[in-house]
């Protein structure tokens, strides 16, 4: 008899159930060693494209492509057992037709990905419907959405006026009706945020939304003190691990410059 137990991995429909019930705690991870340790504590764990900026150093997410993201969501998978994973279709991956969406969101489910996320208002309702009706997934980003910077001018918080926000509803109507399992809503007018969880049937996660979405998503790093710089109005850095490998690797330095380490216990070979 096996005293093995094996730990379940939250499904999309088990998420989608908390609605109402329980709040959704998501984070992004894009790495084995940050996956792991996130897994025993989140619902979702999200690949996201934030990945071309915090861990790729790039200006935008729009150079990021299915692959690099495919690469990152299977070394994901491998090191969790429990969250939903959520993969990220980057830009130009689904835009151009609804069988390009659909080869390249397939992409992510071989790499063990639940679902993806795309961005996109009502115009992209149809790429929702059409992967979710072959089996894929979809959670619609609506609101502020970095893949749409060029059009947007910047990063900046959306629905700020009445036709603005108008707008924004109806592009997270449009999806839910599409079939979406869940809105990540960003950058939003709090009121909208708010008004959008109560008005849909579908778990919304917000990130600088409100905190009466169904869950919250933010960026690891920003949590952890490890962004380099500042971190968004809407984040908040829960603990500091940038001065806890900052330490580790000064005393590494020294204990090599100083010849304290390595000793003959870290050799091979030493009669002892
Ligand atoms: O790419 C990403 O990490 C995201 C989150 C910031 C929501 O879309």
């Amino acid at each position: 008899m096996s005293i093995h137990t094996e730990v379940k991995r939250l499904t999309i429909p088990q998420l989608m159930a908390y609605k109402g019930q329980k709040k959704i705690a998501s984070l992004t991870s894009y790495s084995a060693p940050f996956a792991r340790l996130l897994d025993t504590h989140l619902d979702m764990i999200l690949i996201g494209d934030s990945t071309a900026m915090v861990g790729y150093a790039l200006p935008d997410t729009l150079s990021f492509t299915t692959d690099q993201i495919a690469a990152h969501v299977a070394a994901v998978v491998r090191s969790t057992r429990r969250a939903c994973i959520l993969a990220d279709m980057p830009f130009g991956s689904y835009q151009g037709s609804l069988e390009q969406a659909f080869t390249n969101a397939a992409k992510m489910l071989s790499a063990g990905a639940a679902g993806v996320k795309l961005e996109g208002g009502a115009a992209l309702a149809p790429v929702t419907q059409y992967l979710v009706e072959r089996g894929v997934p979809v959670m619609a980003h609506v609101g502020l959405m970095p893949q749409y910077v060029n059009v947007m001018g910047g990063f900046k918080a959306q629905g700020m006026s009445e036709e603005a926000a108008e707008r924004v509803f109806q592009d997270a109507l449009a999806h839910e009706r599409a079939g979406a399992f869940g809105l990540l809503l960003e950058g939003t007018a709090e009121g909208l945020a708010r008004r959008i969880t109560e008005a849909v049937s579908i778990p919304t996660i917000g990130i600088g939304a409100s905190p009466h979405c169904d869950g919250q998503v933010l960026v690891t790093e920003d949590i952890l003190g490890l962004s380099g710089g500042g971190i968004p109005r809407f984040a908040k850095q829960f603990g500091d691990v940038a001065a806890v490998i900052d330490q580790a690797v000064a005393d590494y330095a020294r204990s090599v410059r100083d010849g304290s380490f390595p000793t003959l216990d870290h050799c091979f070979g030493v009669k002892k």
